[in-house]
């Protein structure tokens, strides 16, 4: 594993846990942080091994309280252009089913990153906001498409244009997040779901990641045809023979990735 500056990454079992560790800045996301965390979540994805990743916040505080301000502050729009903005692309393209596990703030591009994820578990106590109208800017990490398409126009427009917080509760009752946890118990949840998820044909659990963001892309004659091309490769696999075979024979599937 790289030595990050940033972030620290771990393994338990099959899942990966990436861990942004700015904790007295509240995790905020300056560029060579968001780089390393790209960085780590494509070595995941390349490690048969790992079949579901977390991402967190270190701390008491936050998952991140956006990005860093302090860095950003002199920049020109050319250097924002050039100044590593690719590495959300990168982010966006990971195949392994991703969980945000929130403790805090999530504001920003924190918010957004957790919008890159595929779950989203949060503390009682997390805060959400876009506040970028407030500096002068506009969310640049996906907030404006991927908030509208998850929580509506109108409900986005408040959040976008008046930066103010929303709390865990009303963004789960908006369908963004799943499970509101109480304080402290947002990684026993998410470690959970990431050993169920992680426990299936992690061929099977990418395909599907896969088809459900195709959703989101294309229109509903486009998605059914991925999602059928994503379950009829799926029959060329052994965890699809022994997935069925098992439930024949009464016993518990073992899955090889193959
Ligand atoms: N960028 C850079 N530094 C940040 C930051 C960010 N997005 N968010 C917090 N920090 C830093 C603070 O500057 C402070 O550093 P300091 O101790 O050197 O002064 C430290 O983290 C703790 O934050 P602080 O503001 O003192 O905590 P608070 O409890 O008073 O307020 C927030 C918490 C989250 C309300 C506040 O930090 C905030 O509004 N942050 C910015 C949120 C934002 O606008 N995000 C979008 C960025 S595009």
């Amino acid at each position: 594993m790289p030595d990050y500056k940033y972030i620290l990454v771990e393994r338990n079992e099959n899942v990966g846990i990436a861990t942004l560790n700015r904790p007295k800045e509240l995790n905020a996301l300056n560029f060579q942080l968001v780089g390393e965390l790209a960085s780590a979540l494509e070595d995941f994805d390349r490690d048969e091994a790992i079949h579901c990743i977390i991402i967190t916040g270190a701390g008491e505080r936050a998952f991140a309280a956006g990005a860093d301000i302090k860095e950003m502050a002199d920049k020109s729009p050319l250097e924002m252009m050039s100044g590593g903005f690719e590495a959300w692309q990168r982010i966006r393209t990971i195949k392994t089913p991703l969980i945000a596990a929130i403790n805090g703030y999530a504001l920003g591009g924190g918010l957004e990153l957790a919008m890159h994820c595929d779950i989203i578990i949060a503390t009682e106590n997390s805060a959400f906001g876009q506040p970028e109208i407030k500096l002068g800017i506009i969310p640049g990490a996906g907030a404006t498409q991927r908030l509208a398409r998850t929580i509506g126009k109108y409900r986005t427009m408040e959040m976008v244009l008046t930066g103010s917080t929303i709390s865990a509760h009303e963004l789960a009752a908006h369908g963004l997040i799943n499970h509101v946890v109480p304080a402290g118990e947002h990684m026993t949840t998410a470690m959970k779901l990431a050993q169920t998820i992680a426990a299936q044909a992690p061929v099977a659990t990418r395909l599907a990641k896969d088809a459900i963001l195709a959703a989101f892309e294309t229109s509903l004659e486009e998605g059914l045809r991925i999602e059928q091309k994503d379950f009829f490769l799926l029959f060329t696999t052994q965890d699809m023979r022994e997935g069925m075979q098992a439930f024949i024979e009464k016993r518990k599937a073992t899955f090889q990735g193959k």
